[in-house]
């Protein structure tokens, strides 16, 4: 067993967080407020262009001081060094954790004796001097012409960063066309290929492990489509991979000047900073992808040395904590008033399901308490005219992070007004209910439902290097209180190994040895 593995609800500091939560979990958070008028000003952080408000939420003071109790005794500080130093956390698969070097300013980080900084350097460099080439048009296809198009090929980790940060950044890009192909679904493929013309596109084949079915499907159905253009000796002109197997990958036919690691110490759902964000970098260049590095760094460090009570990532961890294991909501929702980052919630989907979506602790004993929740959202104020029926008076309550920003990009202040009240608005109306005011039950508030608001001066690649931090910060303490292997993914492991048993199923037309109702799906489907 890891000599630092520790049952949260063990601890001396859980069961006085139990009692608390005894003895406060009645209040509405309404009476907090009329109890404490200073007390936005307390259960708030601001941090350069960061307003984190958690005055919203069912906790007082003392709740503060006993997370910091817990995390104290649990010895989260020590855990963050480890993570940050390189130290193998990943005990499972025995890997350093490594993402925050992508973005750190420090000169030296060491793991097995070797400096992966001056690796990340090298590597940048690379991709840089290609992405400068292609954005100027110095860069040129196999007849000579400027690359218009890119298409990133890749799925989960390797699809969902560099979707979501190409999205957000829209006034941040050039005029390249960018495309995805994630999914192995051939008519979304073949609608694509559709609209764009090989000597014109350069395709990033994104993938960590180059053994993923769906992009190694994708890939090879592309470049088969590519050579009934041109020749094999093109390929290497217009294919780009990003992986730690290099071999897989000259085995497809990339060469090596364009194949660009991908360490294992980079998990997929945290890969957006290294070479499998190539596609961002070109999207909206190497200075741009330097700032978006630079915010997530700003962030790394508050978390990395600023007190537990007033750092950002470790309070949004413990509100988390709070009401998955003692309040016992089981779903989180996100909702960011900017169009822009309505990919956000299904990036975060990944980065904390996939991470702590978790049964077992450190040494793999079963866990008898709650592990992550389900993360869902979308974007303001669309949500408000679908699902927030059930947030305001639904039966179940669910914790919001409502994300804002106080400048618009393109300056129409009528617009941003009335998007930020909405915000607004909503965190007040779902804490505040109407209870007292309502004769009819169906127009009934009872309120007391909490939420975070995230006010963010505006929308850069800095604040959104800094807002993913925060997450994936976050995501990393939860996995240190719940003692659990936040870094592995073994979930995603069986649902793969019987795909293809039925994929054998299909190709053979024998499928006798499955249940009755798969026997009959696959006899519907073959028939
Ligand atoms: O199947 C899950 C997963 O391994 C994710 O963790 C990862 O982001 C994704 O598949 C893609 O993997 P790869 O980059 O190796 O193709």
């Amino acid at each position: 067993m890891p000599k630092d593995s520790i049952n949260p609800t063990k601890t001396y500091s859980w069961k006085k967080l139990q009692n608390h939560f005894n003895d406060i979990k009645e209040i509405p958070i309404n009476n907090f407020f009329a109890s404490d008028h200073n007390r936005a000003k307390k259960l708030s952080i601001s941090l350069k262009n960061f307003f984190f408000d958690f005055s919203k939420h069912n906790i007082n003071e003392e709740t503060i001081s006993l997370f910091v109790d817990l995390l104290n005794e649990i010895d989260l500080k020590k855990s963050i060094k480890s993570y940050f130093a390189g130290d193998k956390i990943n005990l499972s698969e025995n890997r350093a954790v490594l993402h925050t070097a992508l973005r750190t300013k420090k000169k030296e980080i060491i793991v097995d004796g070797n400096n992966v900084v001056s690796d990340i350097k090298k590597v940048e460099n690379q991709i840089n001097s290609l992405t400068k080439k292609i954005i100027n048009g110095s860069y040129r296809g196999f007849r000579g012409d400027k690359i218009t198009d890119i298409v990133n090929i890749g799925i989960g980790g390797s699809d969902l960063g560099p979707a979501m940060v190409i999205d957000s950044l829209k006034h941040y890009r050039n005029h390249l066309n960018f495309h995805f192909i994630n999914n192995v679904d051939g008519d979304y493929l073949h609608g694509i290929l559709e609209n764009i013309r090989p000597e014109t596109t350069m395709f990033v084949i994104v993938s960590k492990s180059f053994n993923t079915v769906e992009t190694l499907t994708n890939a090879t159905t592309i470049r088969n489509w590519f050579l009934q253009f041109t020749s094999n000796e093109n390929i290497s002109k217009h294919f780009i991979g990003s992986t730690s197997n290099v071999k897989k990958a000259k085995d497809f036919g990339l060469s090596d000047e364009k194949i660009f690691p991908f360490w294992d110490w980079v998990g997929g759902r945290f890969s957006l900073w290294s070479s499998a964000g190539i596609s961002i970098n070109i999207a909206i260049g190497p200075e741009n992808y330097q700032n978006l590095l630079d915010g997530a760094n700003y962030m790394d460090e508050h978390f990395k040395n600023e007190d537990f009570s007033k750092n950002i990532p470790v309070i949004a961890a413990c509100l988390t904590m709070w009401y998955n294991n003692f309040f016992d909501y089981r779903s989180h929702a996100v909702i960011p008033y900017s169009e822009y980052l309505k990919n956000f919630p299904r990036f975060l989907q990944q980065l904390s399901m996939e991470s702590n979506g978790k049964q077992t602790d450190k040494s793999g004993k079963f866990l008898n308490y709650s592990t992550a929740p389900i993360i869902w959202g979308d974007t303001g104020t669309n949500a408000q005219h679908s699902f927030f029926q059930l947030l305001h008076q639904g039966k179940k309550v669910v914790p919001i992070d409502f994300i804002g920003f106080k400048e618009s990009k393109k300056g129409d202040k009528k617009h941003q007004d009335i998007l930020i009240a909405n915000m607004f608005a909503q965190s007040k109306a779902l804490m505040t209910g109407n209870i007292n005011e309502s004769k009819n039950n169906h127009k009934s508030f009872s309120g007391n439902r909490p939420s975070t608001t995230i006010l963010i001066d505006n929308l850069n690649p800095f604040t959104l290097g800094s807002l993913i931090s925060i997450y994936e910060n976050k995501i990393f303490t939860l996995g240190v209180i719940w003692n659990i292997l936040s870094f592995d993914q073994f979930g995603v492991e069986l649902g793969k190994k019987v795909y293809s048993e039925i994929m054998k199923n299909i190709e053979s037309g024998r499928i006798d040895d499955n249940d009755s109702s798969t026997i009959l799906l696959l006899k519907k489907y073959l028939s």
